[in-house]
């Protein structure tokens, strides 16, 4: 039996009731009966086989106590894998440096530092501390990603000023998480509306987050009631929160990019074409994508780009020749410059049988590119 004495049963107390009236706990009541609601409204589970099973991981945070919201991304890790005790002074030395190495080989894409948004330490926020930020592996494939979508030049449109006459450029990420990605994104483009589509229970935590680092931004979250998205929301709303099961029918007047990241691999295919094919249908000029062709526990899903190519013209981005969830970056090899006459004479020389050999490393090489995370750039397709 624990031993308290009366201060520390004090102390305890006051945490608690400083934490029930802090703002991120009513933020957290209020996303938590909007979820209630969304859930009742949508009883089926139609999530991926994936995503049952990970529902049930936590669904105990729709009985969060003051003390856990106050470090909700402790909890973080059902999302992206990643937990606060990696991060703890005791791993510094042994990891630091790793991290320090990944992050200066992304900050080569962008010198001046105009991508790179750290950590917030609010609600629990974790990670190595690395000149001014706040760096863990979630920041950092955040920023791998606003590196891709800068060099793909997606993100000029964002950046110029909205002016009297010009509107603001919406932005919609499909499958968001905690809200990582959109907090360094409205951070860096405040003007921004920023629209979400996810999972009910997953909304829970994204909504609570950005609500509580964002006070002064406007929420707007969509139901069933209300399916259609016009311009004149995008002026008012900083955020918009959509659960999934409203996707089929929305109905979006603007929209400039959609972005996924980690997340369509691990969908059904006609949950991935859904996505696809509607925001083709709205004109969604732009269609980001950092994933797999499938994850390898997914048996639902046929090819996320193979799906995409189907509406948008996919472009790889190149960044770093390795994977967000690696630390260790390589060495880029020299390429062997290519002769033509080279290439001529090894085809002729080879024989049957060596062809046949290199035609099978071929085939074994595009299977295990399934399974390599990789940057698309989509722009939709011109109408046939
Ligand atoms: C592995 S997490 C990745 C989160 C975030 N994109 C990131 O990279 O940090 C996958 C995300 O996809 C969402 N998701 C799963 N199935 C979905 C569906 N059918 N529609 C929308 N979002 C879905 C999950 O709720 C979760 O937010």
């Amino acid at each position: 039996m624990p031993v308290t004495t009366d201060s520390s049963k004090e102390w305890l107390l006051q945490q608690i009731e400083s934490s029930k009236n802090s703002p991120a706990y009513g933020n957290y009541l209020e996303i938590r009966d909007f979820v209630l609601r969304i859930m009742d409204a949508n009883p089926h589970q139609d999530a991926s086989l994936y995503w049952q099973e990970e529902l049930t991981g936590f669904d105990y945070f729709l009985d969060a106590s003051p003390l856990l919201v106050n470090k909700l991304r402790h909890q973080c890790y059902h999302l992206t894998g990643i937990r606060d005790y990696e991060y703890r002074n005791h791993h510094r030395e042994k990891a630091q440096e790793a991290f320090h190495n990944k992050l200066a080989a992304l900050r080569r894409f962008d010198p001046e530092g105009r991508l790179l948004v750290g950590e917030s330490p609010e609600l629990g926020g974790f990670g190595f501390q690395i000149d001014d930020f706040l760096i863990n592996l979630d920041t950092l494939k955040f920023y791998e990603v606003l590196i891709g979508l800068d060099r793909a030049g997606l993100l000029a449109p964002f950046s110029r000023p909205v002016g009297e006459t010009s509107e603001r450029k919406a932005i919609l990420e499909i499958g968001a998480g905690w809200g990582g990605f959109a907090y360094q994104f409205k951070t860096l483009y405040p003007q921004s509306p920023y629209l979400i589509v996810d999972l009910p229970q997953t909304l829970l935590f994204s909504g609570t987050y950005l609500k509580t680092l964002f006070p002064e931004c406007r929420f707007l979250l969509v139901d069933e009631a209300q399916p259609t998205i016009d311009k004149s929301m995008l002026e008012e709303f900083d955020f918009i929160l959509i659960p999934h099961y409203v996707w089929p029918h929305l109905q979006m007047e603007q929209l400039d990019l959609a972005i996924n990241m980690i997340s369509f691999q691990e969908m059904t295919s006609g949950q991935v074409e859904d996505y696809v094919a509607r925001l083709s249908g709205w004109g969604c000029p732009n269609l980001y994508s950092l994933n797999r062709d499938v994850s390898s526990h997914n048996t639902e899903l046929s090819s996320v780009s193979g799906i995409m190519a189907r509406y948008y013209d996919l472009k790889p981005v190149e960044i770093l020749d390795v994977a967000y969830t690696e630390l260790k970056v390589p060495v880029k090899k020299e390429s062997q410059p290519d002769s033509r006459s080279w290439v001529k004479w090894l085809r002729t020389a080879l024989s049957a049988k060596q062809r046949k050999k290199i035609k099978a490393q071929a085939q074994k090489r595009q299977e295990k590119e399934r399974f390599l995370y990789r940057h698309l750039a989509g722009s939709l397709k011109a109408p046939c």
